[in-house]
């Protein structure tokens, strides 16, 4: 049986246009606002891609390893959660799948049926992925989304079978949003999930401050390239002229927020002019943008969290010196 894999080739070239109408916009308002900022959700180009992979193979950025861990140690609990029943695995920001393949692997041992369906707002990652889980799994049924998560959401809107969906929303790329953002996003999730269905949630753990800033200020300088990368992508995507040699990456831990915030810092007052939206950008000496918010959790965070957004914990698979966890949803609701 040859695989069956969804690309969302349909209407490729409009939502090309589309996506780099959005980015071209995103720029726009971004650099007009006082202070500046970009989101960290355009970070991921091909080469932005290669370089958060190069990252997460860090000694000192412990999430990828950590959660690695823990989903090698718990795939047999995780598994049994799913009570022999068909699957569609639904995969947000699956990355280069290293995690994720740990899971499927598992489950092909255990003879579940899977419908593997990532979702990740890099192209390249989705391509490379099915490349991999094709080859490896030629028999899996793959739907690759090459969208933001919404999309994802509305797929399983769409999707009716008796599948269990089981969500994977791991490494941390729930930081992303702040806090009442995520509460949003896991809602949504629920408006549109089964009684029953589940959710693995990765999330970085509040620790010592020192461990964050080393993680996210590397000291082979990946970070800070990945970081840069973003002026790169609006130099070759939007007909950008920053010089990337006049922008520092930094990265700091704001202990009130529970959030890791990274910015570009522009060293000297600069003009920076982008071609596609006709405009010239000014920049002050020391001026910031900022790029990224990476959120930290306490386990009580967690807790209301999943309460306030009608989960139940069914379990929670910590590292052993509880850095990361992973959360095992459930999906409740009145009826179940
Ligand atoms: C992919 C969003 C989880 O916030 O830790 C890594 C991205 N940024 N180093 C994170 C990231 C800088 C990462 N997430």
């Amino acid at each position: 049986m040859s695989p069956i894999i969804h690309h969302l080739s349909k209407n490729e070239s409009l939502s090309k246009t589309m996506a780099a109408q959005q980015f071209s916009f995103d720029v726009l308002a971004g650099l007009s606002d006082t202070p500046k900022r970009l989101s960290s959700k355009y970070f991921y180009d091909a080469e932005g891609s290669r370089l958060f992979t190069e990252i997460t193979k860090l000694e000192e950025y412990y999430p990828t390893r950590l959660e690695a861990e823990i989903l090698e140690q718990h795939k047999g609990a995780i598994a049994h959660q799913l009570k022999g029943r068909s699957v569609n695995l639904i995969d947000l920001g699956a990355g280069d799948g290293q995690k994720t393949l740990i899971l499927l692997r598992h489950f092909q041992q255990e003879g579940i049926d899977v419908k593997f369906v990532p979702i990740d707002i890099s192209e390249a990652a989705i391509a490379g992925l099915l490349d991999v889980i094709k080859s490896e799994f030629p028999k899996m049924e793959c739907e690759g989304l090459v969208s933001e998560y919404f999309r994802g959401i509305h797929w399983l809107n769409t999707q009716q079978d008796d599948r269990v969906n089981l969500v994977l929303f791991l490494g941390s790329n729930i930081g992303n949003f702040d806090k009442s953002h995520a509460r949003a996003h896991l809602r949504q999730m629920w408006t549109v999930l089964n009684p029953d269905d589940l959710l693995l949630v990765g999330f970085d753990l509040k620790k010592d401050i020192d461990l964050l800033l080393h993680a996210y200020n590397d000291s082979k300088g990946v970070t800070a390239k990945f970081n840069l990368n973003l002026l790169r992508r609006i130099n070759n995507e939007l007909g950008g002229n920053f010089d990337l040699s006049k922008f520092r990456h930094f990265s700091t831990y704001n202990v009130f927020s529970g959030a890791v915030e990274s910015y570009l810092v522009s060293l000297e007052e600069q003009d920076v002019k982008i071609d596609a939206l006709e405009i010239k950008f000014h920049f002050r000496a020391w001026e910031p943008i900022h790029t990224e918010y990476s959120y930290k959790y306490l386990k009580s965070d967690i807790h209301a969290l999943a309460e306030n957004t009608g989960f139940q914990i069914d379990a929670e698979y910590f590292d052993t010196k509880q850095h990361f966890v992973d959360s095992l949803l459930r999906v409740k609701k009145i009826d179940s």
